[in-house]
């Protein structure tokens, strides 16, 4: 089962703005959380069958702190690192592996300092 990419941008975002000014994204453009705790970007996922999903979610932190996220998916959270990548420009990923069910999922990724998170590309799933 090929991954299905989710853009950031045309996720559910609250406490962030889409922006495009740092190269190297997927689709138009990424999600710049504002720097507060609990802005998040929430993807609306479909599953083609229940079980243990890799979820890759793709980012930047062009500073040297950690921007810790909880990663929720249908509601049950893990925390994950997302430490500096160097530049802003320059985009890792990290991957969780959850739980999903047939049909419809969530997965939100929220902010857990006041750093607020990375910004934020994209989901694959
Ligand atoms: C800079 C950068 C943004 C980033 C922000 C931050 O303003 O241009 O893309 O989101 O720093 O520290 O969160
Ligand atoms: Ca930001």
């Amino acid at each position: 089962q090929a991954p299905t990419r989710h853009e950031a941008e045309n996720a559910t975002i609250s406490q962030g703005v889409v922006e495009s000014n740092h190269a190297g994204f997927s689709g138009t453009g990424f999600v710049n959380y504002d720097n507060v705790t609990g802005g998040y970007v929430e993807f609306a996922v479909n599953a083609p069958a229940a079980g243990t999903a890799s979820i890759v979610l793709r980012y930047a932190n062009g500073t040297t702190t950690n921007r810790p996220m909880t990663i929720a998916v249908n509601g049950t959270s893990v925390t994950r690192d997302f430490p500096g990548t160097g530049a802003w420009s320059t985009w890792a990923t990290t991957t969780i592996t959850a739980p999903v069910n047939a049909g419809a999922n969530t997965v939100r990724a929220t902010a857990t300092t006041v750093n607020g998170g990375p910004n934020l590309d994209y989901a694959e799933i």
